[in-house]
């Protein structure tokens, strides 16, 4: 029977279908699979359900010369190499659509949380340093009428705009698409990021977006605004954005991703009261993780009978819509 191979555990009643037609192996030892593991496990696979931190690239794609199917649990596909997966005719799946709207939640989370300074409040309460009420301290922001900026107009993108007209907020973006939305203003970046009271990073990772927010960019932002990243850690150069809060360049941001993820012990970013980091966690609800996992498996069941994929990725630009 051919074999396939998942590189993180999948609850059974999802991967279960899988097993009919195809031997499965699994990863079980918690997270994803070692690189090295990975690498034994996928010299005779046909199939890969792989997951954002697998490196998805040409040494891996040369161990498994019989891979047909890679199907990533993620909407993001920045770890797999799609130009050599093309030259190989391998077809690769992901999960787009299902995570959207649990991506926008944590993005407002996030922004509600680090302009009203929701983990600093948290944090005086737990280390019984709540003093009297006192109308001047632990003073924040206001999300309602403030400025947003969507960098990335893609389903994400456009479930964060439209949870911001609830909010009262101005939406302005910028994004490569031709697609222009009613509601919110398009913007070239430079113009955005010289507006925008909270700068919302929803676009993916790709040679041309990598650092796509650097010193320069930071310095055009207002000295009052915030970043907010729920996309991926490279977009942002993390040596910039340290420099640009601890000079006052911004007032702070909110990370739900890193470059590098995670950040090493002792990394400036983990000390700074202005800077939330969370570990991942955008898609990380109960329901929408089952769904991207039954997705995951729905794409490869297809992909290895050569039928249609519900989710294929398709190669035009190799830039998939987040
Ligand atoms: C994705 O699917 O790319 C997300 O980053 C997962 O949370």
């Amino acid at each position: 029977m051919q074999r396939a191979y998942v590189s993180a555990f999948l609850p059974e009643d999802i991967v279960g279908p899988l097993r009919s037609v195809a031997a499965v192996g699994m990863w079980d030892g918690g997270g994803p699979a070692p690189r090295e593991v990975m690498l034994q496990q996928v010299v005779d696979c046909v199939g890969l359900l792989s997951m954002l931190v697998d490196t998805i690239d040409t040494e891996l794609l040369d161990t498994a010369p019989r891979l047909r199917v890679i199907s990533q649990m993620s909407v993001g596909l920045d770890n797999v190499d799609l130009e050599a997966c093309e030259v190989r005719g391998i077809r690769v799946g992901h999960t787009p659509d299902v995570l959207t709207e649990t991506v926008a939640d944590t993005a407002f989370a996030l922004m509600a949380a680090v302009v009203r300074r929701i983990p600093e409040g948290a944090a005086i309460v737990r280390e019984n340093r709540w003093g009297i009420w006192d109308p001047w301290a632990n003073l924040g922001d206001d999300l309602h009428g403030s400025t947003l900026g969507i960098l990335g107009m893609g389903r994400i993108g456009q479930a964060i705009a439209r949870r911001a007209a609830g909010f009262a907020m101005n939406v302005v973006y910028s994004s490569p698409s031709d697609k222009r939305l009613p509601d919110a203003t398009h913007l070239a970046i430079d113009e955005l990021l010289g507006v925008a009271d909270l700068v919302v990073l929803a676009a993916p990772l790709t040679p041309g977006t990598r650092h796509l927010i650097g010193a320069a960019q930071l310095g055009s932002m207002k000295d009052s605004s915030y970043l907010i990243n729920v996309a991926r850690g490279g977009l942002v150069d993390t040596a910039a954005l340290v420099d640009a809060l601890q000079g006052g360049v911004i007032r702070g941001a909110a990370l739900d991703v890193t470059d590098p993820e995670p950040l090493p012990p002792g990394h400036p970013l983990l000390a700074m009261e202005n800077c939330l980091i969370v570990p991942h966690i955008g898609s990380a609800s109960i329901n929408t993780r089952r769904a991207m996992a039954q997705l995951a498996v729905d794409n490869l069941i297809t992909g290895l009978a050569g039928g249609t994929m519900p989710a294929r990725f398709r190669s035009r630009s190799l830039v998939p819509d987040q």
